[in-house]
């Protein structure tokens, strides 16, 4: 039956004896993920980031029958992928309001969280969501297309000031302020409503591999546009309350950004690095043991099979 409509919605197809093909989304690192989370059959899990379903649905293989599954995803076009399966409970909503939920659902603490955070390649690959540089499409970029934020209206309302703190901040972009001052001039006579019509207005300010250079003004658009980094803080800040003791947070990031945020709130439970106090009168007390002392990075098989995964760093930790 799951088989079944799996291939129905062409999210994964799974033939007799082969081996899953994903169409919608390939997920990445998903058994070093889901061995994080060193499931209890009967247990409680979270999945932030649903997509096409990969690591839920290896996670509900790992769960026996009282076992509960509660999937999360911003973006109601991932419903589609939806397992035929009664212990998953899909969320339609933002990660960022992960308690509340768990607790309109009477599921206050779990066993564990999964986030594989960022876009999924449906999203990334579909020209009129806006995500890639390679097609041309509206500047669109949101995850959850019922918000108000989109690429195109920030680079319409932002200040100078702002949009160039975000290409430095989001996107590590060299001639940050160049840009910005760029897209201020532009947009008093370029609607810079398309991928197109913003690739041809920064022509001038492109420095170095314009494939890179794009990739990093896109990176920041995407931040902002989504939020990313706040909700992300949002979600860690949360963990504490949401996970048992012994409960274990697997997350999946693509970008230092998020990394070190991950990093620095497993490791000592704030998100800035640590600095030497010497006022201080000892330890703070943790909150959690640090289960990937390195972040995970996936194997070189899967990076030459999904060169996608390059740059995720999948690092886990257990609530003490
Ligand atoms: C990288 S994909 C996840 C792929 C999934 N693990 C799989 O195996 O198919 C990320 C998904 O999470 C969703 N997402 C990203 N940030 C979110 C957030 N803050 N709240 C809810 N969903 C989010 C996106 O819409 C996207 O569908």
């Amino acid at each position: 039956m799951e088989q079944k409509k799996q291939i129905a919605h062409s999210t994964s197809k799974v033939d007799e004896g082969q081996a899953p093909q994903y169409e919608y989304h390939v997920p990445v690192m998903l058994m070093e993920a889901v061995d994080g989370l060193n499931i209890k059959p009967n247990g409680i899990y979270v999945d932030c980031t649903f997509g096409g379903g990969g690591h839920s649905r290896e996670i509900l293989k790992r769960l026996n029958a009282d076992g509960k599954l509660f999937a999360f995803d911003q973006d109601p076009d991932a419903k589609r992928n939806l397992p035929d399966d009664e212990r998953i409970v899909f969320v339609p909503h933002n990660f960022r309001y992960v308690s509340r939920f768990l607790k309109l659902h009477k599921a206050e603490k779990v066993d564990g969280v999964l986030a594989d955070l960022g876009v999924s390649s449906h999203q990334f690959d579909e020209p009129e969501r806006g995500f890639s540089t390679r097609f041309d499409g509206p500047l669109d970029m949101r995850m959850d297309q019922s918000s108000a934020k989109t690429a195109a209206s920030i680079l319409q309302t932002f200040t100078q000031e702002q949009l160039h703190k975000m290409f430095e901040q989001y996107g590590e972009v060299t001639n940050s302020k160049t840009l910005a001052a760029t897209i201020v001039e532009q947009r008093k006579h370029n609607p810079l409503q398309t991928i197109n019509q913003l690739k041809q207005a920064l022509q001038t300010v492109v420095k170095g591999n314009p494939n890179k250079y794009f990739a990093q003004v896109f990176q920041a658009l995407r931040i902002e546009v989504n939020d990313e980094l706040l909700v992300l803080k949002e979600l860690l800040e949360q963990l504490p309350e949401v996970l048992k003791p012994g409960g274990r947070a697997s997350i999946i990031s693509f970008h230092s950004l998020e990394d070190r945020l991950v990093k620095n709130f497993f490791k000592q439970g704030s998100f800035e690095e640590e600095t030497y106090n010497p006022f201080s009168t000892g330890e703070r007390e943790k909150i959690f043991k640090v289960i990937t002392k390195k972040p995970t990075e996936p194997s070189p098989e899967e990076q030459k099979q999904n060169p996608r995964s390059r740059s995720a760093r999948l690092r886990v930790a257990e609530k003490l």
